[in-house]
């Protein structure tokens, strides 16, 4: 496997993932949708890239993530692996394909299978940990999220900050907690205080990948369109658009990463 550059690059690992939390290096994560970006991501160094069902907006142009069907997923999380040769591909189950393990687990074998990710990424908490457990039993790496979960909006009602008050923020710690018991291997946090991201991080020992939620994650992700400054209806506080600075798109991937790994993304601006 090759990069542009000629040089041979190393697929990155569950393993690597795992080490570079415990050697307390920052891990990279974007988003993307089609091979040409996911080439440019692999290309600049980025440890992650993820499918989001983030798709459903800043592709489709649709109002949430919840009308992403399972096909839509499998055919991006295929056009992004044809364009990754070192990053870590995970890929998000969208919206009820994991309603059940049996179901979970044929829609997570048809993106491992058919998309070529190496991880599927699931939202919910403590009521998720039967269909992990059955994920992980056959072989399925799961990355689980918490905090803001965007499939469930129709219940949310707005994208809000969770996690605010005391007893909220137990929940969602309880949650990080049963789920690295239950198996996950990586847990995305969205939209959540600074001082809870942090509590939640040094409490497990898998990596936290933050998204909004402070510069003490053990990693950082932003939707990838937010930080090229060219989503739909403008980017949310905790992105930061990396291209004023650099004038092109590789360049803007490079700085991104750089101010991650150095912790200088995000700021206090960018956080809750
Ligand atoms: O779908 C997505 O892009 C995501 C990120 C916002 C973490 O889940």
């Amino acid at each position: 496997m090759y990069s542009t550059s000629g040089q041979i690059q190393k697929p990155i690992s569950i393993v690597d993932l795992a080490g570079m939390k415990r050697s307390r290096e920052k891990i990279t994560c974007l988003t993307a949708y089609d091979a040409s970006f996911a080439r440019v991501l692999d290309n600049a160094g980025i440890d992650i890239v993820l499918v989001g069902d983030s798709l459903g907006s800043v592709i489709q142009g649709r109002d949430s993530t919840v009308p992403v069907t399972m096909d839509d997923m499998v055919y991006h999380t295929k056009c992004v692996s044809n364009g990754c040769s070192r990053a870590f591909i995970v890929a998000d189950l969208p919206f009820v394909s994991y309603s059940s393990p049996g179901r979970a687990v044929t829609n997570a074998a048809r993106l491992m299978q058919q998309g070529n990710a190496r991880m599927v990424k699931l939202e919910g908490g403590r009521q998720r940990a039967e269909i992990v457990k059955t994920l992980v039993s056959e072989g399925i790496p799961v990355c689980a999220h918490l905090g803001l979960l965007p499939q469930s909006i129709n219940q949310l009602g707005s994208y809000r900050v969770q996690g605010k008050d005391s007893k909220t923020a137990r929940l969602i710690l309880e949650d990080a907690l049963i789920l690295e018991e239950a198996g996950v291997s990586l847990l995305v946090l969205e939209c959540i205080p600074t001082v809870l991201a942090d509590e939640i991080t040094q409490a497990l020992n898998i990596p936290t990948i933050g998204i909004g939620a402070g510069a003490n994650c053990d990693g950082q992700v932003l939707v990838l369109y937010d930080m090229l400054g060219i989503s739909i209806g403008g980017s949310p506080k905790f992105s930061k658009n990396f291209m004023p600075d650099t004038g092109a798109v590789m360049d803007a991937v490079k700085a991104y990463a750089a101010a991650v790994r150095q912790g200088d993304f995000p700021r206090d601006e960018h956080s809750f």
